[in-house]
């Protein structure tokens, strides 16, 4: 099951990619927004990631205007790693070496053709693993070294 969840600013294109998943028959949960009118990311970026970690939910796109405000949320949280994406290569990439489990949409950024692809790209690459299953292990002692 894949979480999406934007702010005002990524509600349209949130709008349109959510129009291909159900084309194409991908599981989603939609976290909100729920209306253009203005709202705070960090609260949309909570409810995916949570999703996320709590096992309800395998992977999460988020999108905002410039998909910055919800990378800097979601990245706070321990075992997310959230991977904004503007071009395909850093969409497949990202998943081959980071094995990341959020993709971050600018809204404002881009267009709906192309963050459908990197969507599809997003979805259907493998992680690696190998030397890369090794650094994602070390992001997450990072962060709990910073937090004791
Ligand atoms: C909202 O105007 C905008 O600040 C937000 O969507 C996002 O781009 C923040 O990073």
């Amino acid at each position: 099951m894949l979480a999406i969840g934007s702010d005002h600013g990524g509600f349209e294109l949130k709008k349109a990619l959510m129009d291909v998943l159900t084309k194409q028959g991908v599981e989603f949960k939609d976290f909100g927004t729920y209306s253009p009118d203005s709202c705070d990311y960090p609260n949309i970026a909570g409810e995916v990631c949570r999703a996320i970690l709590s096992g309800a939910c395998d992977r999460g796109v988020l999108i905002c205007g410039t998909g910055i405000g919800m990378s800097m949320a979601a990245n706070r949280f321990s075992g997310i790693r959230a991977a904004l994406c503007s071009d395909c290569y850093s969409a497949e990439m990202t998943r081959r070496h980071n094995d990341a489990n959020v993709l971050v949409l600018g809204g404002r950024v881009i267009g709906p053709g192309l963050a459908e692809k990197i969507l599809e790209i997003f979805l259907n690459t493998p992680f690696e693993g190998g030397r890369h299953a090794r650094r994602i292990g070390m992001l997450d002692s990072i962060a709990s070294c910073e937090n004791t």
